[in-house]
């Protein structure tokens, strides 16, 4: 099928490379004229792992191709909005500039016929809202929301757990679904779950689904307070609810919280929608999902304080990682950089690593020290501090070879994932996130 993907960023880029790959002749637009240049020549304008092979092969076949220019939408049968929609400037709702721009500047290159699929996670009523100028082209607006993490981007997208599309009722709406199954054809041969619904379900799958899955992490979060006050250990805790079928162990991750440019924006926005809508109580909760999760950075911050004798002033540490988690190189509302910025504030000596986020974390935050080797970073360090849980730090990095670089052996595991007795044996001062 001829495709449009409106919006190249990590959504977009993805989605347009995994559509090619499954055999479809796609074009991405995007305003971005670096960007689309980059992804033109096949190179991946952020840490994506298999983007750059799809990339390549996608352009190397001829199915894909990348533009400014949204004249190249037409003659596509589906047009996907992928565009980004952040936090409002000086407020909690989604800022919808981008996706009223997109559908706007797609309007005169639709046909009759068409399906515009809105990706974007959008506020419920969204979809409704534009459905009425699509319809005057003659082409039918359909809301099929996104659920890929960072660093599973092209697996989530070939290969997704469910597939979930909003349609208006009646004849326009059961072609268009007929159409999204056939774009997505080998998943649903495959026997994903093909969900049709009304165009306001869709739009609340997910937006429910990062509130559940924030929750859940602030749930365990909450479970490491309580641990830190009773001398439980909370990754224990947590293995023992995991086993339970109906919990399971899956986002009970404890340590310094959610971060990115989804989970902490996204339920913000669902939170925002819902006092719109006059139903707030029903979602207060996700105000303490929030504050939960930022008051584990303050902890970290102040098990750090507290391991290095009650001031970091003038203290070597070496934090690492930078990216909100591994296989990314985003920084975008990072825990991990958070972290490191506090204790900069604090007046220590920071130097952050990270294998794939430090140009993105130096540019936005130039006062912090940062060593592109893992080992210059530990090397004198008077306490080390794990934020991101690289392989490089959790799996790669033996107590002993760590313990003959740094100054002082202490560390404080952030993500709760060494093994503490193996460090302890090693010497180290080991202090974990609401663990014994
Ligand atoms: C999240 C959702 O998982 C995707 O389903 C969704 O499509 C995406 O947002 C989106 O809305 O676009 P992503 O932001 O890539 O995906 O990252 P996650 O893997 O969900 O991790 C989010 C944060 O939670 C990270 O900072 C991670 O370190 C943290 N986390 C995750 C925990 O602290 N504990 C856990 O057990 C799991």
């Amino acid at each position: 099928m001829r495709m449009s993907v409106i919006g190249c960023g990590y959504l977009g880029a993805v989605h347009a490379a995994a559509m090619a790959s499954i055999g479809h002749d796609v074009v991405g637009i995007d305003v971005d004229a670096q960007k689309v240049a980059a992804l033109a020549n096949g190179t991946a304008p952020f840490f994506e792992p298999q983007l750059g092979e799809l990339l390549q092969e996608g352009l190397t076949s001829g199915r894909l191709r990348f533009s400014t220019e949204m004249s190249e939408a037409s003659g596509a049968a589906i047009h996907f909005i992928a565009v980004g929609t952040p936090q409002i400037a000086g407020g909690h709702a989604a800022d919808l500039r981008f996706v009223d721009a997109a559908v706007a500047a797609l309007l005169p290159h639709l046909h009759p016929g068409d399906v515009v699929a809105g990706k974007s996670t959008v506020p419920v009523g969204t979809a409704e809202r534009l459905s009425a100028a699509v319809a005057g082209t003659g082409a039918t607006l359909v809301w099929n929301p996104e659920f890929l993490r960072e660093g599973w981007a092209v697996h989530d997208t070939i290969s997704p757990d469910r597939l979930v599309l909003g349609v208006p009722s009646g004849s326009d709406g059961e072609r268009a679904a007929e159409a999204l199954r056939e774009a997505y054809r080998p998943a649903v041969d495959a026997g994903t779950p093909f969900l049709v619904t009304d165009l306001a379900t869709a739009e609340l799958v997910k937006g429910a689904a990062n509130a559940f899955l924030a929750t859940k992490i602030s749930f365990i979060n909450a479970m490491a307070e309580i641990a830190e006050a009773s001398g439980a250990d909370v990754a224990l805790l947590a293995d023992a609810l995991g086993h339970d079928t109906r919990i399971g162990r899956r986002y009970l991750g404890s340590g310094i919280g959610f971060g990115g440019g989804c989970l902490p924006k996204d339920i913000r926005a669902f939170a925002a929608r819902a006092e719109e809508l006059g139903r707030g109580e029903a979602v207060g909760f996700l105000r303490e999902v929030d504050s939960i999760n930022i008051r584990r950075r303050d902890r970290a911050v102040q098990l750090v304080v507290d391991a290095l004798g009650g001031l970091v002033f003038g203290r070597r540490i070496a934090v690492l990682g930078a990216a909100f988690k591994p296989f990314s190189d985003d920084i975008r509302d990072s825990p991990a950089l958070d972290v490191a910025v506090r204790l900069r504030g604090l007046g220590a000596d920071v130097v952050v690593t990270d294998p794939a986020a430090l140009e993105n974390a130096a540019a936005a935050h130039p006062q912090l020290g940062y060593a592109t080797e893992r080992d210059d970073a530990l090397r004198d360090a008077d306490a080390v501090v794990i934020v991101t849980e690289w392989d490089l730090y959790r799996r790669e990095m033996t107590p002993e070879h760590a313990g003959s670089l740094v100054a002082g052996r202490v560390i404080i595991d952030g993500r709760n994932c060494l093994d503490s007795a193996a460090w302890r044996a090693a010497g180290w001062t080991y202090h974990g996130m609401g663990r014994r």
